[in-house]
């Protein structure tokens, strides 16, 4: 309820913000403010005395709304208390937001209709524009069952868990499996039809200490990395469709393999070991290899094809991922094109895992200007059109590594700034959305 001084003419603006989610982080504090809906309305009255005016948002019940005025007498703005205010709607439609001014003469009533549209419905959800490669996520599992889950349910249909099912967290000590986080990942995408891609069960950032100190013998230490791809595989077997077994095992801007743990134990021959392994636990399990830069980095991409071509002589290899951690400049088409052409010409599938497109690789930025936002977009764009001009039976997947952008592990990896993802951080899809999109607008 508002005072105020009485006039011949009263304008009233009412701001309402409106959006369906709140705007809270997870701290709990709101991050940003999202697009204003103004409703103005015209009101002449003749007396001069105070009048109170209140607000009702009459479909939907909701009453007493809060929300931020400005009056204005005659032309000179009149504004109360600072605002504004957000009011949350939880669905689309047009609602009737009726003003009730109590006037000496009797209340008069101002009604208008807004029109509420939920951004996510303005455009369509990513896995229905395409019904030839599934539509990838990274989770936490700290993340199902809050706000993502909205997105993740109605956007996405391949599930990666974005660390927890790698094996410090599998199997933090010699013996102790721990799935608890796995099994929550696992388990959600299972009760929302989605596609899980295990990721990862070999990879040298992520191996737990013990292993890396483990003081058995060489044979023990094959015997146990058995028994945890065995363990591993055997428990999501039927439920996890795809696995990346080893990621990342080649030095950058060489040809050569990294001297992991794994190598130096199990010999050259540990990457075809593993692929056994996993095969053995689940032959149904699409096995795949996945690095970065593998599109530009020429060394890499030819021990990546190295790997596979041995893999593919012993039948253990389904297909490479090629981990999508990319800029707006760099790599280019062709690039990206070099991977495809090599995946298809050995009749493997190709997941385009990890998609992240920074904005800020050079340390230029400190918001996210319109500009760049486009050139995402544009990147985007060209990376999913590349993706779909695949062959069906090539295609796999396409997966986005992170849900908002201040989510992204880019921010910590790289000590700077980005906004690499496709939502911001009110759960608004961003042009980067919209260019996966277009990509695939027949
Ligand atoms: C990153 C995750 O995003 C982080 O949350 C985690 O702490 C470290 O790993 N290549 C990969 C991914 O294959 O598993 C990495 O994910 C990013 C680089």
């Amino acid at each position: 309820m508002k005072n105020i001084k009485s006039a011949k003419i009263i304008h009233l603006t009412l701001v309402l913000i409106i959006t369906f989610f709140s705007c809270a982080n997870d701290e709990g504090s709101i991050t940003k403010i999202p697009e204003p809906i103004v409703l103005s309305f015209e009101l002449v009255v003749s007396q001069q005395n105070t009048l109170r005016i209140t607000a009702n948002n009459t479909s939907t019940g909701i009453n007493g709304l809060n929300s931020y005025w400005q009056f204005t007498e005659n032309g000179p703005k009149v504004t109360d208390e600072a605002g504004p205010e957000m009011h949350l709607y939880d669905a689309s439609g047009d609602y009737l937001v009726t003003l009730t001014v109590e006037a000496p003469e009797g209340d008069i009533q101002l009604s208008k209709t807004v029109t509420v549209t939920d951004s996510n419905e303005m455009q369509p959800p990513l896995k229905d524009a395409t019904n030839s490669f599934s539509v990838g996520m990274a989770v936490k599992s700290s993340q199902l069952n809050t706000q993502h889950s909205d997105i993740l349910i109605r956007e996405f249909n391949n599930l990666t868990a974005e660390f927890e099912m790698k094996m410090n967290i599998m199997y933090p000590s010699q013996g102790n499996y721990d799935f608890t986080a796995a099994d929550a990942i696992v388990n959600y995408g299972v009760d929302n039809n989605m596609n899980i891609h295990g990721h990862t069960l070999i990879w040298h950032t992520a191996t737990p200490e013990w292993v890396n100190n483990f003081s058995g013998t060489d044979e023990e230490f094959e015997d146990m990395i058995e028994d945890y791809i065995t363990t591993v595989v055997t428990r999501y077997a039927g439920v996890v469709r795809s696995w990346d077994v080893v990621n990342e095992a080649i030095e950058d801007n060489t040809n050569n393999l990294r001297n992991s743990v794994f190598r130096q134990r199990m010999g050259d021959d540990y990457i075809s070991k593993c692929y056994q392994f996993a095969r053995n636990a689940d032959p149904n399990a699409l096995l795949f290899y996945n690095d970065y830069n593998i599109t530009f980095d020429v060394g890499k991409q030819e021990a990546t094809f190295a790997i596979v071509d041995d893999l593919r002589s012993k039948n253990l290899i389904d297909g490479i991922g090629a981990q999508m951690h990319i800029d707006i400049f760099f790599p280019s088409a062709t690039q990206i094109q070099s991977i495809i052409d090599g995946t298809v010409s050995r009749g493997l599938k190709m997941h385009f895992a990890e998609l992240d497109v920074r904005v800020n690789p050079n340390n230029d930025l400190t918001f996210l200007t319109e500009a760049r936002a486009i050139a995402q977009q544009n990147k985007v764009r060209e990376v999913v059109e590349l993706y779909n001009a695949i062959p069906d039976a090539n295609k796999f997947a396409l997966t986005v590594w992170g849900m908002r952008d201040s989510e992204t592990w880019l921010i910590d990896f790289w000590g700077q700034p980005d906004w690499p993802l496709l939502y911001d951080d009110i759960f608004k899809p961003k042009l980067a959305h919209k260019g996966f999109l277009e990509a695939l607008d027949n």
